[in-house]
Order: structure tokens, then C-alpha cells, then sequence
């Protein structure tokens, strides 16, 4: 039997790492609009890093830690050094001037920080995950998000699938509607109340 899967967010966060990354190709950084719009982009990243590392670090590092493993200390680290990549790029482009080569080579480092990324999203699945699945049952990884959503109001779930569900398949859907509806019982119902009256 299937067990459940945690992470599946991450498409999300690599569709924004793809958008970023090609963003920044086009760019042309003599351009002050150009180089505003490309910073606030990767600040827009780092902040969604930022909210992600915080959520993992407070909701499965501490289970995996509660329960013997390390397999998380690797990946703390790593939260922590995105953040101080994306500070010295942002302080890069902003300082860019005129200088076509300069910009080029902060495009590179940037791609080359999305590939990092994505060898730590794949840490996260293919170590870690593994880890929670052997430490912990179905049931219980499923509280890790309930909490989560129980805080939210049936507003902030729909917000929650809009930004998720164009980066996902078919399964992943599911998933989130069914972890949503067992979080929040009446979270459907109630929306198809509101239509009927
Ligand atoms: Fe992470
Ligand atoms: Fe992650």
C-alpha cells in the first residue's frame, strides 16, 4: 500500500525556481525597471524559502530529531545557506551597473543556486521522507499539515490549491483535497451550501 508523501509542494517551489531562472536570462540589468522587476522576483523567492525552511524545520525536523534521526541536519544547513545565497545575489544585481559580463555572472551564480535547491528538494524526498515513513505511521504524518490547516479559514485553503494546483498532476490534487477535507470536515460542504443559496 501507498504510503502518504509529504513535499509534494515542492513542484510549486520548483515552478517558481524555473520562473525566476528564466526571468533572469531575458533580463537586461542596464535597465533599471528590468533590474527592480528581476529583484523583486528573487526577493519574492527568498521569502517563499524563507516560510518553507521555517515549516520544515518547526514541523518535521523536530519529528525526525523526536525520534533519533539526523537526517534533518543536513538540511537545516542548507535553509540557512539559501538565505545568505539569495542576500549576496540581490546585493550583486543591485550593484550590477552597466556591466554585461558582471550581470552574466550573476546569472550563473543564480542558476547555479536553483540547482542546489534542487539537489536539496531532492534530499528532502528521497532521505528524509523515507526516514518518516519508517518513523512514523500514515496517521501520523498526516498531522504534520492538519495543524496547519485547521488554522485556516476555507478562504485561505482555496487561496492554498489556486497557488498549488497548476504546478500539479491529478494524484497531488487529491491528496490536498482529501488532507483538507479530513483537516476541515465541513469545508466542502459549507462551500456548496454557499452556492445554493
Ligand atoms: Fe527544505
Ligand atoms: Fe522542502
Amino acid at each position: 500500500m501507498e504510503r502518504v508523501r509529504l513535499y509534494r509542494e515542492h513542484k510549486y517551489l520548483t515552478t517558481v525556481l524555473f520562473d525566476a531562472c528564466t526571468e533572469f536570462g531575458k533580463a537586461d540589468l542596464r535597465n533599471q525597471a528590468e533590474q527592480v522587476g528581476l529583484m523583486d522576483k528573487i526577493t519574492g523567492v527568498r521569502s517563499l524559502l524563507e516560510s518553507h525552511g521555517n515549516y520544515e524545520e518547526t514541523r518535521i525536523h523536530t519529528r525526525l530529531a523526536a525520534r533519533g534521526s539526523e537526517a534533518h541536519r543536513l538540511a537545516d544547513g542548507e535553509h540557512e545557506r539559501d538565505l545568505k545565497a539569495l542576500d549576496s545575489i540581490l546585493e550583486k544585481i543591485k550593484h550590477c551597473g552597466d556591466s554585461l559580463s558582471h550581470a552574466h555572472q550573476v546569472y550563473l551564480e543564480f542558476r547555479k543556486f536553483v540547482a542546489e535547491v534542487l539537489l536539496h528538494l531532492d534530499y528532502e524526498e528521497t532521505v528524509m521522507l523515507p526516514k518518516l515513513q519508517e518513523l512514523y505511521s500514515d496517521d501520523e504524518l498526516r498531522l504534520i499539515d492538519k495543524e496547519s490547516y485547521e488554522q485556516m479559514d476555507a478562504g485561505q485553503m482555496i487561496d492554498m490549491l489556486q497557488v498549488l494546483f497548476p504546478s500539479l498532476n491529478a494524484d497531488d490534487k487529491e491528496f490536498f483535497i482529501d488532507e483538507l477535507h479530513h483537516a476541515a470536515p465541513g469545508f466542502l460542504k459549507r462551500n456548496d451550501s454557499t452556492q445554493d443559496s
